[in-house]
């Protein structure tokens, strides 16, 4: 196992009806202001009980923070903020609206161009404190530090990461998720599969704990979220699939362990070039990505194969196709469509990425930073 550091402050509130208790994890005397999205909170009846649990409060709000959120629109909560006076901030919503929630709390006090955070690491010295509700378990983002924020005028998507943006808490009630889109449900089980195989799928290091967390993410996915879609209501079945979205991005699997990323930063590409949903890239690419790794990723691959898919007959390299067809044929089930062309997309695309990478002085993607932009290229003629 390789050396870490390990720290996760974030204060967890799971279950039915925890909106109730968020005026105790707030100052009373804060000036909040409550981030949200395109509006589903107003008509799932989120909305009400946040405001009716920071009734003693005093709050504004900004909405109408996108999907793949905008620099441009975030830069407006920046601005309010700053005017305003708002010292706290309450983000609910899905992944989009946490990851934003992040972006301003970093970009307020942050002297500059905010875009710098993103586009060249600037360093985040300080940030605004916030707490989280989420409504749509997938990303992690609700317990870790990171945040993808898309520029529209460039179409660039980027991300940074700082232990200054964790929440100050999450609250995370799985009755929020009953009025998600199917197309939501099935893009936050494969987000979080993603997850898991991004920490887990590159070459053992003798961690059998982290191994093990792992693949029991991965088998809790397998078996709880086909049982949300047969029944829509079923709090159990939805309660697991948020707490493994949870755990599968919230740092502890991936202590002293190798990364891989490459499907990820492959996928930020289509989303920015093409408005795919996030988990419907990574859908694309993952099984892709590992037939052309299957090499270097051979012994992660025969222990997935047998571990997560009880794969031990016949010869290796027929284990290791079966692995990754299941994997494809698990993301078909829970309804992501898994090829470019599903989503209208060339391989035209291929050159616009590879390019991408390569202006931005791209150092090589993966475990062993060697998925080049020839890897690339590859990877992404496979998904046609
Ligand atoms: O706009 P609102 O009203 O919030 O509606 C959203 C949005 O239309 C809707 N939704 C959310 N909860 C709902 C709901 N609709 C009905 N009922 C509910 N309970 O779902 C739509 C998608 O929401 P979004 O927040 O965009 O989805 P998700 O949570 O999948 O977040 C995706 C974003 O997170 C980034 C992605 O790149 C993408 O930008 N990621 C962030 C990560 C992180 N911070 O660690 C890691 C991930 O790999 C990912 O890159
Ligand atoms: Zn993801």
């Amino acid at each position: 196992m390789e050396n870490f550091a390990f720290y996760n402050p974030v204060k967890i509130l799971f279950g039915k009806g925890q909106i109730a208790n968020i005026a105790t994890e707030i100052p009373a005397d804060a000036k909040i202001l409550i981030t949200y999205g395109s509006g589903s909170i107003k008509i799932n009846g989120v909305y009400e009980q946040v405001t009716a649990s920071l009734s003693g409060h005093n709050f504004l709000e900004f909405g109408g923070i996108e999907a793949n959120p905008h620099l441009e629109t975030l830069l407006k909560a920046v601005e309010l903020i700053r005017s305003e006076g708002i010292d706290f901030l309450l983000a609910v919503g899905g992944g989009s609206v946490v990851d934003g929630t992040k972006f301003i709390a970093a970009a307020v006090p942050f002297d500059g161009d905010p875009w710098d955070i993103l586009a060249k690491q600037a360093p985040v010295k300080t940030a605004m404190p916030f707490g989280a509700i989420l409504t749509l378990p997938a990303t992690g983002s609700e317990m870790n530090t990171s945040s993808v924020i898309t520029k529209w005028e460039t179409q660039e998507k980027l991300f940074f990461s700082s232990p200054l943006v964790f929440p100050r808490f999450s609250i995370l009630d799985p009755e929020t998720t009953f009025s998600l889109p199917l197309r939501q449900v099935s893009n936050g089980i494969v987000d979080a599969f993603t997850h898991v195989m991004e920490q887990y799928l590159t070459y053992p290091v003798n961690a059998p704990l982290q191994d093990r967390m792992a693949e029991s993410i991965l088998k809790t996915l397998i078996e709880e979220g086909p049982k949300t879609f047969a029944d829509l209501h079923n709090y159990e079945a939805r309660a697991n699939v948020m707490w493994c979205a949870t755990m599968a991005l919230n740092g502890l699997i991936g202590v002293g362990v190798p990364q891989d990323w490459a499907t990820h930063m492959i996928g930020h590409e289509l989303t920015a070039l093409h408005g795919l949903d996030h988990a419907q890239t990574l859908a694309i690419v993952l099984p892709n990505l590992l037939t052309v790794r299957r090499d270097r990723k051979r012994q992660k691959l025969l222990q997935y194969a047998e571990r997560v898919w009880g794969l031990v007959d016949s010869t290796e390299e027929s284990r290791i196709d079966l692995a990754i067809a299941k994997t494809r044929d698990f993301f078909e089930v829970v309804g992501i469509r898994t090829k470019l062309s599903d989503y209208g997309v060339g391989l035209d695309v291929i050159p616009l990425i590879t390019d991408r990478f390569e202006k931005r002085g791209f150092v090589a993607l993966g475990e062993h930073q060697d998925v080049t932009p020839k890897v690339v290229e590859q990877i992404l003629a496979l998904c046609a």
